[in-house]
């Protein structure tokens, strides 16, 4: 463990980090041996290079908005729950039978760091207070499972849906850890896959990795198109082949709306014989901060709302909808031929993102200091950059309240996208469920609660899908159903059909629970 025998020294030096050995005589032995090995590991010359070609792609792009350069996805790519009904159904059949032949996978990305929720654990870990308190990790896990049973249902075959769940350094141990202490939630350990992503060290404005104590690199997960990398150097590539996955739905860990492995969107992309689809929500607010799907030259990719001027987030088409309207959440479907050339081919031409960030670091007396404002970059790539390489790409549009609740902030009175909007977004939804399939319910002097609430009671839904509720007040009518029961509101008139049941109602594989007022 010696860096000057070892050749570490001048593997530094070659490549301008020799400041990360600046306090080695200072570390114990155990810190020495630790950053030895970190440092072994890297290949530095690798890290110069992404850091000087994402520092050029940013500083050339930084005040080039790119509105000249957009155009609106074109209507033949696109698919509509609201505008295609009379084609729901034969996609719906056509994904559940890919499901049933065992095609389909699902791969969730959790390898991101949660910081702006300030959880200190995964972020699949987090319970949103339902009143079954279940996991994000939970409800995704119970959707495979009924999918599974629906897909069943129709080819009379067992199927299997295996999940792949990218973690990274930091996640990693108490992901696994969660799942194994709950059994996985009922699926079979063997197609629940765990693999990890890279990480990238945090970089000054010079290039110089910055150590964020004596002896430790300030490391960063690499953004989630860190993806495609992992899915080649862990195995998972193999591991889907040997499967026999041909089509795999991509997502992330915080829509508690997710329909895993929906049906409809894999079958509305397989009829369309496509290699890439992304789910889009209309975006009505020309300020919310949502990525776009559009083209750019000619090519599809996802547009952060800071690159484009209002004057074309304003633009309208002549049915007065926002020109630039496909909101990206974060859902992909992509073909394994795709996934594969991807790996193989075209990860090498991805760029890395630059996000300035306020880095901790210590300074060259020792001290750690915390700056106030940004002193260094992270760099990313991005899972949608691969859009660009696909040969036949198509956009599904689904409606927000049924399927994008993401949860990002911790709670603060008004706050968007919180655990309290997430917990209303799945239970509002869930109340409609039981109203659709014929149930009432009633107040507790038995009175019907109306399906509209009046004067706002239950809060009215901002444009970007959030719920203005008085401080205080909860929803009216507190519903929830298990996945187990029900994965898109399906099956649920034996349960509930012409029945007047208490505002807070569980349903789960038991059967259904009312509860008394405010008994949860
Ligand atoms: C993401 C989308 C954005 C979309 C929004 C919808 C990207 C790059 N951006 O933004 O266009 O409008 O979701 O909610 O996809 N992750 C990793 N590894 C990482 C970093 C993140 O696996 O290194 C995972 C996270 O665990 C999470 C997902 O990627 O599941 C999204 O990460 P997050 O940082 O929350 O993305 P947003 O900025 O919210």
């Amino acid at each position: 463990m010696d860096p000057n025998t070892s050749g570490l020294v001048q593997k530094l030096a070659e490549a301008g980090q020799s400041h990360l050995l600046q306090f080695w005589k200072e570390l114990s032995t155990k810190e020495q041996q630790e950053l030895f090995q970190d440092l072994q590991g890297m290949d530095f010359l690798e890290i110069n290079k992404f850091f000087k070609s994402a520092m050029e792609t940013s500083s050339s792009t930084k005040h080039e908005k790119m509105d000249g350069r957009m155009e609106p996805v074109p209507r033949e790519v696109l698919g509509s729950v609201t505008r295609d009904r009379e084609s729901l159904k034969d996609w719906e059949a056509k994904g559940l039978d890919c499901i049933g032949q065992s095609k389909v996978a699902v791969l969730l990305l959790a390898g991101g760091q949660g910081t702006r929720l300030g959880f200190s654990h995964p972020k699949g870990m987090y319970d949103v207070g339902l009143p079954s308190h279940k996991t994000l990790f939970q409800i995704q896990a119970e959707r495979i499972l009924k999918l599974q049973q629906l897909a069943k249902q129709k080819t009379t075959v067992n199927c299997c849906v295996p999940w792949y769940i990218m973690t990274s350094g930091r996640t990693m141990e108490s992901t696994k850890n969660f799942f194994s202490e709950h059994k996985y939630f009922g699926l079979d350990k063997d197609n629940v896959i765990f693999f990890q992503q890279g990480m990238l060290p945090a970089m000054d404005y010079n290039g110089k990795i910055i150590l964020e104590s004596q002896g430790k690199l300030s490391m960063a997960p690499d953004g989630n198109g860190g993806l495609y990398r992992a899915l080649g150097n862990q195995g998972i590539l193999d591991d889907m082949q040997r499967r026999g996955v041909e089509f795999i739905h991509v997502y992330c860990v915080d829509n508690i709306l997710v329909k895993v492995a929906d049906p409809t969107f894999i079958g509305f992309c397989v009829q369309k014989g496509a290699d890439c689809g992304a789910k889009v929500v209309e975006k009505t607010n020309p300020t919310e901060a949502v990525g776009v799907v559009c083209k750019v030259d000619g090519r599809y990719q996802v547009v952060e709302y800071s690159e484009i001027t209002l004057a074309t987030a304003e633009k309208r088409s002549s049915d007065g909808r926002l020109m630039f309207s496909a909101g990206n959440v974060a859902n992909h479907f992509f073909s394994f031929s795709f996934l594969r050339d991807v790996v193989q081919e075209y990860e090498p031409q991805l760029q890395h993102h630059v996000a300035q960030k306020k880095i901790p670091f210590v300074d060259v007396q020792g001290h750690i200091i915390t700056p106030e404002k940004p002193n260094g970059i992270k760099m990313e790539k991005f899972v949608f950059d691969i859009f660009q390489f696909a040969k036949t790409f198509v956009v599904y549009e689904v409606l927000r309240e049924d399927e994008f609740s993401p949860l990002k902030n911790a709670d603060a009175q008004d706050g968007k996208d919180t655990p309290t909007t997430a917990r209303h977004a799945l239970m509002s939804l869930h109340h409609r469920w039981v109203l659709n399939a014929g149930g009432h319910f009633i107040d507790e002097n038995g009175r019907r609660v109306p399906a509209i609430p009046r004067d706002g009671a239950a809060g009215s839904v901002t444009d970007d899908g959030n719920r203005n509720l008085k401080d205080g007040t909860d929803l009216p009518i507190k519903c929830e159903i298990s996945p187990l029961v029900s994965y898109a509101g399906e099956g649920l008139e034996k349960l509930v059909k012409g029945r007047e049941l208490q505002a807070t109602l569980m349903i789960d594989e038991h059967g259904v629970h009312e509860l008394v007022k405010n008994g949860v």
